[in-house]
């Protein structure tokens, strides 16, 4: 095995180099997928960009590789290749891909009635086991996380008569208008790529750094803001930590001023059956969970306190209550709420945290192995079952931090490398996911293809 020797200048990446790097791996990532390469450009044909969904154009490769079929921790591309799957559907996969108990109580309940607008008793476990998570006692359910959040903020404001929200720099909420805000030299404005603004989200939305309580309060202070979104910690730009206290503190602040909290556990469900709302302790108004909930079938759930459920009710209209901006004809539909039900209580387990975290551990110590290797100034961090490596020697403090440390060209490469070598990481930043089917073995192989890809860039 060759070794590294040891750096004595800063390190900078010859940019020359990675791109002939890249052009290599693209070449190889092409002649090896020939049935993807066909299927790609005939479906150039009828879906915009040759795929389904736009983000789908985002992944490294000259095209995304087609899937076959996926089955736990890993997926089969319709060229043969086996592919560890560090990505996971981005997370509605956490729970590894058709998990059997989800797939037999949808297979259960597919046959007697898929959607009906009336309750099922499947609902009632569904709350009582989040009631038991999260010590929320009320939920609801939408399809997606992104509705989850839109029905909780609307809520937020109807209660509180407010008309702002407030979120973190560089957040990702889902398609959520009011968060695609971003802070430049302190002044809010759209974020890059924000398609269509229905208005210019500086009306709705107030933007702060996460870990400064000095902006928080400022911006609170106003009384004009109906709610905080938050995730617990940012995942989506890199995973940036709460600083010591500053959830006691944003609970503090958001009751001095009268704002509601809601915390978004879509993502950070990877600390622990209970988020990471159960495992710090901390006291939304509203908690919201989507993606992995239902094993990958579409299905979304918002929990919230008592006063919470006393001041919606007391404001309810009977008469109005379908036209109120919530809602959703295939929200709580039947088949996702037995998926919901058997993914919590038979998936997403204590048992199975206490393999995926470990696995977390096992790829974080990987990746930082190789990075003190060859002293490329990156560090790697981890939240529960969740890791990711960032391109800054130290862990960011807030969004702008984490933003500022990202590389498109660098990540595309790392991230088409390890696709060449049966890896797949989730194509918006350099995140890897532990499932409960995730197998040290495939840590290892990814502790080993990522050590390889960074020896040749420094080489
Ligand atoms: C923290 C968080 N909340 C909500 C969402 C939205 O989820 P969905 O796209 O399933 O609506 C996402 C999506 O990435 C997310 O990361």
């Amino acid at each position: 095995m060759p070794t590294a020797t040891p750096r004595t200048a800063p390190f900078v990446i010859d940019r020359q180099r990675l791109q002939a790097l890249m052009q290599r791996e693209q070449q190889k990532f092409v002649a090896d997928r020939p049935k993807s390469r066909a299927l790609f450009e005939r479906a150039g044909k009828s879906l915009l960009g040759g795929v389904p969904m736009n983000w789908m154009i985002k992944w490294a490769g000259a095209f995304p590789p087609f899937v076959r079929e996926a089955q736990g921790a890993y997926f089969f591309d319709v060229d043969g290749h086996r592919y560890v799957d560090f990505s996971l559907g981005d997370t509605g996969a956490m729970t590894g891909h058709s998990p059997s108990a989800t797939v037999a109580a949808v297979q259960q309940q597919i046959t007697r009635g898929i959607t009906l607008m009336l309750p099922s008793e499947d609902a009632i476990y569904v709350a009582e086991d989040l009631q038991k998570r999260f010590g929320l006692p009320f939920w609801q359910f939408a399809l997606t996380a992104t509705d989850a959040n839109r029905f909780s903020i609307r809520l937020a404001r109807h209660i509180t008569a407010r008309p702002k929200v407030l979120v973190f720099n560089w957040c990702y909420h889902g398609t959520v208008d009011e968060s695609f805000i971003t802070l430049k030299d302190g002044v809010s404005h759209p974020r890059r790529g924000n398609l269509g603004p229905p208005v210019d989200p500086s009306v709705t939305t107030k933007v702060v750094e996460f870990n400064d309580l000095e902006a928080l309060e400022k911006a609170l202070a106003t009384k004009d803001v109906a709610c905080v979104l938050a995730e617990p910690a940012l995942t989506n730009v890199g995973i940036v930590h709460p600083a010591p206290g500053y959830h006691k503190a944003l609970r503090e602040l958001t009751r001095k001023y009268g704002t509601l909290l809601i915390i978004d556990e879509t993502h950070t469900i990877c600390a622990g059956p209970g988020g990471y709302t159960r495992a710090e302790n901390l006291e939304p108004d509203f908690l919201v969970l989507g993606k992995p909930i239902a094993g990958g079938v579409p299905g979304a759930t918002y929990g919230f306190t008592d006063q919470i459920a006393k001041a919606i009710t007391e404001r309810q209209s009977l008469e109005d209550c379908d036209t109120g901006g919530i809602g959703g004809t295939l929200a709580g539909n039947a088949l996702s709420l037995a998926a919901m039900r058997a993914t919590l209580q038979k998936v997403l387990t204590k048992e199975a945290f206490a393999r995926m975290i470990p696995a977390a551990e096992r790829w974080t110590a990987g990746v930082q192995k190789a990075i003190a290797e060859f002293g490329v100034p990156w560090h790697v961090t981890r939240l529960g079952c969740r890791a990711e490596y960032l391109f800054a020697p130290r862990e960011p403090r807030n969004g702008s931090e984490a933003h500022d440390a990202m590389d498109f060209e660098l990540e595309r490469f790392l991230h088409l490398y390890a696709m060449n070598r049966g890896i797949l990481l989730t194509p918006f930043h350099n995140m890897a996911l532990m499932s409960p089917a995730t197998e040290a073995e495939d840590v290892d192989r990814h502790s080993k293809v990522f050590r390889e890809s960074v020896r040749e860039l420094v080489a």
